[in-house]
């Protein structure tokens, strides 16, 4: 049998990792996972030379630069986000095009948040009476959809929404998948990041009170969970251009905590909700950034796959 080649770039990352595991249960696939040892995604030369000779069907990028607060404030981190996150999108996307392959970029919901989502009226609506009949059993879903124009609120938001742009107007056969709040096995890269939900169950073991921030609504995104979808749109040979793929149910990181702390059966624990304020941090995050999935059936909910995960 002759297997489809697929490459996963970034594949030490925490959904990197995850891609891997998904595309080698399949035998129909010869899978190569390549991470910055094998490549530097920014150096368009040794990029191309290193993927033509490859010739990929498909082609991954989870690659990034992820350091929110350290580039806000760090001009020469700046600098490294705009190649990896900005330019490096657009080099790839070129070359998946020039061997025809099917390219995959993930990018994130930071690219919203400095103005709200409109609300969607129900159909008629012409918001004259706030009692309009129209309205009985409606309830509008408020978050960002896939077309909305992005506008994003720190540095590392515009890194990822110049990787957009960058991979929009390369062209070919991509799919651009909006992202937030990661969760899942921690990564085997260098740089990785613990998941919130790992650094928040240490700190309930440790602590008889946590004080969490009750703003930044938004979806949980469980690694595994997307890496499936990730497969299943491709395998389905949906349209391309842009998804949203989140587990469902948005929450405030305090919420979060709450369902973690029941779940985990930490609940003499005392969680007090703050304000974004109590915890300066150099970059702002958006307010509000749901991103609202309307092209695909929707994941299950960030709290069963919470659970699943816990369970692991
Ligand atoms: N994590 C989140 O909460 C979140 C939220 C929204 C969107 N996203 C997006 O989701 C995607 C996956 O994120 P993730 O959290 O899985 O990332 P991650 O764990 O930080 O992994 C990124 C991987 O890319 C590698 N890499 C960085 N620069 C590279 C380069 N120049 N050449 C080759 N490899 C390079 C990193 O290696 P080093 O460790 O050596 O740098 C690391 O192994 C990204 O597009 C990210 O922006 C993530």
């Amino acid at each position: 049998m002759v297997k489809n080649k697929v490459l996963i770039l970034g594949a030490k990352g925490m959904l990197g990792q995850e891609l891997v595991r998904v595309f080698q249960k399949d035998k129909k696939y010869a899978v190569f996972g390549w991470d910055r040892d094998e490549i530097d995604i920014t150096d368009r030369k040794e990029s191309a030379r290193k993927i033509s000779e490859l010739k990929p069907k498909i082609i991954l990028n989870a690659a990034a630069y992820n350091a929110v607060d350290k580039c806000e404030e760090d001009e020469s981190e700046l600098k490294k986000a705009l190649a990896i996150n900005g330019k490096a999108p657009g080099y790839l996307a070129t070359i998946a095009k020039k061997i025809d392959a099917i390219f995959v970029h993930y990018s994130s919901d930071y690219v919203f948040g400095k103005k709200m989502p409109e609300i969607i009226e129900p159909e008629g609506c012409t918001h004259i009476c706030a009692t309009c009949a129209l309205h009985k059993d409606f309830i509008p879903e408020i978050g960002f959809r896939e077309e909305d124009e992005p506008a994003p609120v720190n540095k590392y938001g515009k890194t990822k929404l110049a990787g957009e742009k960058a991979v929009r107007k390369a062209g070919g056969k991509y799919y651009l998948i909006r992202l937030s709040k990661l969760f899942g096995a921690p990564a085997k890269a260098k740089t990785a990041k613990r998941s919130f939900f790992d650094v928040m169950l240490e700190i309930g073991k440790k602590n008889k009170t946590v004080k969490v921030v009750d703003e930044e609504t938004s979806c949980f995104t469980y690694a595994p969970d997307l890496a499936k979808k990730t497969k299943e749109i491709i395998e389905a040979k949906k349209d391309f251009g842009i998804y949203h793929i989140v587990n469902s149910d948005p929450c405030t990181w305090y919420e979060a905590v709450e369902e973690l702390y029941m779940q985990a059966k930490l609940k003499k624990v005392k969680i007090e909700p703050v304000s974004g304020s109590e915890f300066a941090r150099p970059a702002q995050r958006p307010y509000f950034s749901v991103l609202i999935n309307t092209k695909l059936n929707p994941l299950r909910s960030y709290k069963k796959a919470l659970a699943e995960y816990l369970k692991k």
